[in-house]
């Protein structure tokens, strides 16, 4: 059997969406990007949504609208995908990492206070594979220490924690539609904010810092524009947001497929001595994005190379940050730095999850695990 590591849900519906773009006048962005921005905003219960071209344009510019630069110090997680701490790095700001709690993964927000210096001007914590961190803490040690709060949502659109969702508490939120997404445009990104200067900016920042868009300049009579500020080429296009909007209608429906696919991973492997998984903690409501499980650190490449044999795509999300060549080099981190994050990256597999995915291939994939993890 061949069990893709990940396969998008694209409908005919979401075909259709982007031919009716295709056959307007309007390709970059205008009033689709402003329709599927007001719906991605209910639905997270935040005031505003920025459409951008990717997760990382969402960060970067997130940090730059919370007036993150050169000398600054940006606190996050190294187990994390590369993005995170690169949009950091893009500002001039430095990351620096504080390690994550041994059963979600997630930033450890007893460790935070520690990391704080006179340089710290923000926290940037990740849900990882969808469960998010505890936003109302991290909250706290910012208002006390007066930083910024941007949380890496990009698996985490459909997670909630004690009522809180991603952009609630946060100066903002990014979000991910890349091919492997809970909702993808193959690539794409948002931010969600409530703070309509921070929106505002945003906006700007998106397109080269214009004080108007295209679609502005198009419907009215023609006015010089100004640009205010130095910003990027992020704009979400109208083409993008078509292929979101109709998946963003069955969002739950979805993440429901994926939730019960990971409780029939979490059952399966409960009583297994070889493989362990991470915690969804009661007061949570995952994403579900990445379903990973964790296998002894010297078995890890094998059990890898023998779920690939057998037909099963998998993904390691992720070998820790800070022990990437670059990493090590510019910041001079060693294995030892951040031991959870280590031990998470030394041993996590992560296995297939999308709703498309059949109840035959999931036990097919729990089956295989079990075989070859205890052979
Ligand atoms: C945690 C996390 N942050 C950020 C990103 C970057 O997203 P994008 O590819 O949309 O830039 C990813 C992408 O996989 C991710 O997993």
């Amino acid at each position: 059997m061949k069990v893709e590591f990940y396969k998008h849900n694209i409908g005919q519906q979401d075909i259709d969406n982007v031919v009716e773009v295709l056959n307007s006048l309007f390709l970059t962005t205008g009033e689709v990007v402003s329709e599927f921005e007001y719906k991605f905003s209910q639905y997270l219960g935040s005031r505003y949504t920025v459409g951008v071209t990717s997760c990382t344009a969402a960060l970067h510019l997130s940090l730059l609208a919370c007036g993150i630069g050169p000398g600054d110090e940006v606190i996050t997680t190294p187990m994390t995908f590369i993005a995170t701490a690169n949009a950091v790095l893009f500002t001039g700001a430095k990351p620096v990492f504080v390690d994550v709690e041994p059963e979600t993964g997630n930033i450890n927000t007893d460790l935070i206070e520690d990391a704080v210096t006179p340089r710290t001007k923000a926290i940037l914590p990740v849900h990882l594979y969808g469960q998010m961190c505890d936003v109302r803490k991290i909250k706290e040690i910012a208002d006390k220490h007066n930083l910024s709060v941007i949380e890496d949502a990009a698996h985490a659109i459909e997670a909630n924690r004690d009522g809180i969702r991603p952009g609630q508490l946060s100066d903002a939120a990014c979000f991910s539609f890349y091919a492997t997404k809970n909702i993808t445009s193959g690539e794409g990104g948002a931010i969600s904010t409530n703070s309509k200067e921070i929106a505002e900016r945003l906006k700007k920042l998106r397109l080269h810092g214009m004080s108007k868009g295209a679609a502005e300049r198009y419907s009215k009579k023609y006015e010089h524009w100004d640009m205010e500020m130095l910003g990027w080429k992020y704009n979400m296009s109208n083409i993008q947001a078509a292929l979101l909007l109709n998946q963003l209608e069955n969002i739950e429906k979805r993440w429901q497929r994926r939730e019960q696919i990971c409780q029939m991973y979490e059952e399966a492997f409960e009583e297994d001595l070889g493989v362990t998984c991470l915690k969804v903690l009661p007061n949570s409501k995952s994403g579900r994005h990445l379903f990973t499980i964790q296998v002894a650190p010297d078995k890890r490449d094998e059990v890898v190379r023998q779920l690939e044999e057998r037909g099963i795509g998998v993904a390691v999300n992720f070998r820790a940050i800070h022990l990437l060549t670059f990493y090590r080099q510019a910041f001079g981190y060693k294995r030892g730095s951040f031991s959870i994050a280590e031990k998470i990256g030394d041993s996590t597999i992560t296995l297939p999850l999308y709703p498309k995915l059949s109840n035959e291939e999931v036990q097919y994939v729990i089956k295989v695990v079990k075989e070859v993890t205890t052979s």
